[in-house]
């Protein structure tokens, strides 16, 4: 089948404003939308730039947008795309070239949350264990793969007013370790996440969760790490 992908084309090297160009390209019926991307950049156009690694939803380094809606195009099948395809970078970002942005602020949100285990105590002779059940909990948010597409997505991080929101992204990584069970950073982890700008940012719109391609509960943790500050303020709730 003959697919019509629409680009959002920009070099800020060489273009004064960005541009959009239509390119048709043959796919067959279990291609993905970067093989198509894959096909224009080797047979038609090596000037087209975007990230990609993995082609199988694992590196996240894919994220745009595809006819508006942030994703990876590693998991879109090109033959569910009856109409022309609109391909652009992520919102929120500055563009670098074409489809790729610059993710360096995502990137310090996301360490400013500590995204690590933080222990006190000795480490043990081995290693430090966890019941099946306590991994259990986490195990929807240990899918995060840092694609930036909730982060994108999110309507508070989109207002230039609220862009200081630390975002989607690091409050599922900072859900990840505040309800670990070996985790002893609780009291330092609540002070930065009980901000304006940290989990009382989120307005509760749901788009991270709409657009997450693991499919994991970002708002419900988003809210799970509200009732654990709202708790440690009061602990009778
Ligand atoms: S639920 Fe919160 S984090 Fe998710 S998109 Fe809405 S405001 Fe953003
Ligand atoms: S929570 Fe989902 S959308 Fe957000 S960075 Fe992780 S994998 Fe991507
Ligand atoms: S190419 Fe790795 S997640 Fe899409």
């Amino acid at each position: 089948m003959l697919i019509k992908l629409k680009i959002f084309r920009f070099d800020p090297g060489k273009d004064e404003k960005p541009y959009y160009k239509t390119y048709e390209v043959e796919a067959d019926s279990m291609d993905r939308l970067l093989d198509c991307l894959n096909r224009i950049r080797w047979e038609q156009d090596p000037t087209l730039s975007y990230r990609w690694s993995c082609g199988h939803g694992i590196c996240g380094s894919d994220g745009m947008r595809i006819n508006g809606i942030c994703g990876l195009p590693c998991q879109k099948l090109a033959r569910d795309y009856k109409e022309e395809v609109l391909i652009e970078p992520l919102p929120v970002f500055k563009v670098i070239k074409d489809l790729i942005v610059d993710l360096d602020p995502f990137f310090e949100k996301y360490n400013s949350i500590k995204p690590y285990l933080i222990t006190k105590a000795p480490p043990p002779d081995q290693e430090r264990s966890q019941s099946a059940e306590q991994q259990n909990f986490l195990g929807k948010a240990i899918r995060c793969i840092l694609c930036a597409c909730c982060t994108a997505a999110c309507p508070v991080n989109q207002n230039t007013e609220t862009a200081g929101y630390v975002g989607p992204a690091a409050l599922v990584r900072s859900f990840r370790y505040l309800f670990d069970s070996r985790d002893e950073g609780s009291e330092e982890r609540i002070a930065l996440l009980d901000r304006k700008d940290g989990a009382w940012g989120c307005q509760t719109l749901w788009k991270c969760t709409e657009v997450c391609p693991k499919e994991i509960p970002v708002t419900k943790e988003i809210g799970q790490i509200k009732k654990r500050i709202y708790e440690t303020k009061d602990p009778k709730k």
